[in-house]
């Protein structure tokens, strides 16, 4: 079987380093690793709409945004195919031949639907779009047979649904869809990277955010205003090292070569963490060793994304030619749910052969 990837985001504003470490990095790696025969990255913006109907202009504007920092990260267009879910009509098609596979209890029981319910207060009134959304998340993946998407952590429960649709279509019309897997980041720290005022998760509404479009001078003072350890008063005192915001960057971020470049009395991160926990090592140091490797792993980003946002049409004509192909793929699988289904009359001769016979004399 084929490897394909198929991954993507909703387009409600810029792309952060969370997103970075904990899908983008990997879907280039994975883009450069040539082990596979497809690599589909979509911006989702007919889901971003089931929680944003009322504000179309927001997702309209974040499209670009979104494109420009996937072209930024270095995702190639002539090896990866980047589109946009509403020019793909097929994904609505499956989506609602799926929802017949789906209860609505099961879908109240989804954990991130659940959470995203309270988060926006729709507990009293919950648009029917919505808590479908991840019904429309299977037709994404299985439309394209994927066998593996990039995602957070958050998303492990949409591949659970995705799988249990898949499994039920099959079984009740035709082995034609591929069971998924989720490919979730190796590194402890990249899973769910905190925003920089040390809360759970970045996040835009919070503003504690590290944007990949951010300006080096931006992302200094973000990484030097960075929540650490409220008891590490003095240099001298003792410091944490569980829930403070720098050491989990350091964890994702650092190497051991930006030791030798940018703090040489260091040997390791497991040095730098044993004279912080003793005390004796100020927040500023680290601060900026973080802001040192940050601006370093950055500056080509920035670089990249200056070259494309010269030509704005050329990034919509990518993403043009993207939605093309990938409607035909799209195409072909829907051809093949629609034929297991049975619901392809007009090519289905036996059956107009049956009928006719019926009605012959
Ligand atoms: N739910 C994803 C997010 O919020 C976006 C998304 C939509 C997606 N369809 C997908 C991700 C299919 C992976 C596969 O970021």
């Amino acid at each position: 079987m084929s490897k394909i990837i198929l991954t993507g985001d909703r387009p409600t504003g810029r792309l952060h380093l969370g997103h970075y470490v904990g899908s983008l990095k990997r879907r280039v790696e994975l883009q450069n690793s040539g082990e596979y025969e497809k690599i589909l990255i979509m911006i989702a913006d007919a889901q971003a709409l089931t929680d944003n109907f009322d504000n179309p202009e927001k997702i309209r504007q974040n499209i670009i945004e979104v494109a420009l920092d996937y072209l930024s990260v270095g995702l190639d267009p002539t090896r990866s195919t980047l589109f946009i879910q509403s020019q793909i009509p097929e994904l609505t098609e499956l989506t609602f031949y799926y929802m017949n596979l789906v209860s609505v209890s099961r879908l109240y029981r989804n954990p991130t639907v659940k959470s995203e319910i309270q988060l926006r207060n729709f507990e009293a009134s919950i648009p029917a779009g919505f808590l479908c959304y991840p019904i429309s998340q299977a037709a994404d993946i299985t439309a394209f047979k994927a066998t593996a998407v990039p995602v957070g952590e958050d998303q492990l429960p949409m591949l659970e649904q995705t799988k249990e649709i898949v499994r039920k279509f099959n079984a009740v019309y035709r082995e034609v869809l591929v069971e998924p897997e989720i490919l979730l980041p190796e590194n402890n720290a990249c899973l769910r990277l905190p925003g920089t005022d040390g809360k759970a998760k970045m996040s835009k509404s919070l503003g504690n955010c590290i944007y990949l479009a951010d300006s080096p001078e931006d992302i200094r003072k973000k990484v030097m205003g960075m929540f650490t350890d409220p008891l590490h008063l003095q240099v001298s005192d003792p410091g944490h090292l569980e829930g403070n915001t720098v050491f989990t960057y350091l964890d994702a971020f650092c190497k051991q070569r930006h030791f030798a470049e940018y703090l040489p009395e260091y040997s390791c991160l497991d040095e730098l963490k044993e004279h912080y926990q003793k005390g004796g090592l100020g927040d500023v140091k680290i601060k900026k060793f973080l802001n040192n490797i940050l601006q370093e792993e950055l500056a080509p980003i920035q670089a990249k994304r200056k070259e494309y946002e010269k030509d704005i049409s050329g990034v919509y004509n990518i993403l043009k030619e993207g939605s093309e192909q990938a409607r035909s793929i799209a195409a072909k699988t829907l051809d093949e749910v629609k034929a297991a289904m049975k619901i392809n009359y007009f090519e289905d001769e036996a059956l107009i052969r049956m009928h006719s016979r019926k009605y012959e004399n």
